[in-house]
């Protein structure tokens, strides 16, 4: 295993729609390195989820995993939100994504390929997340929640597409070192996510 450059906006891979993995690549030194090398990098960098276009590779390949530690509080600190679960690490190839019709939660995101900015993004509460599991097993479940915002961002790197092409306002776009006094004047929002 690995701990691998994580690319940053401006990158092409950030914007270049990754291929299906084919059936025979299931098991292949290939791509078990590049689950186990996700896996470590993510860790290392110390975010919620990471992506195969995230280390230049074109794949459609993402890992996530909050540890119980790690689950963001809810912010601001009065506020009546449960705290963030813990996810279970979690590797997810070739997904597809079904958003349940209604309303979309805007909360804060950020990304480790576009450092040190956050911003309000939308995303639908509940997914269903259907995909391949590392040995080709079928993933077929709904996700909620943190979970729910990770995948949503995951599935778009997958695309080409960053959390900064949901925001529905960029005026909420701001540096961490501003965020804490931005949110308690009062701005909608409850937690942050950096995946
Ligand atoms: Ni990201």
């Amino acid at each position: 295993m690995a701990v691998l450059d994580i690319v940053r906006l401006g990158h092409p891979a950030l914007r270049t729609p990754a291929r299906e993995v084919a059936s025979e690549e299931f098991g292949s030194p290939a791509l078990e390195r590049l689950i186990d090398d996700l896996v470590e990098t993510m860790r290392a960098a110390g975010c919620g989820g990471l992506s195969a276009p995230q280390v230049g590779a074109g794949s459609q390949v993402f890992v996530y995993e909050v540890p119980p530690s790690e689950a963001p509080p809810a912010t601001p600190p009065r506020s009546s939100a449960p705290p963030a679960e813990a996810v279970p690490l979690t590797i997810v190839v070739n997904p597809v994504l079904h958003g349940k019709p209604g309303r979309m939660v805007h909360d804060w995101e950020g990304c480790s390929s576009v450092p040190d900015l956050l911003g309000l993004v939308p995303r639908h509460p509940e997914v269903r997340l259907r995909g391949l599991d590392r040995e080709g097993q079928p993933v077929d479940r709904v996700v909620s929640a943190l979970e729910s915002r990770i995948v949503q961002h995951e599935h778009d790197h997958l695309n080409g597409i960053v959390f900064l092409d949901r925001m529905r306002d960029l005026k909420s776009l701001t540096y961490s070192s501003e965020w804490s006094s931005f949110v308690e004047r009062g701005e909608q929002g409850e937690r942050t996510a950096v995946v």
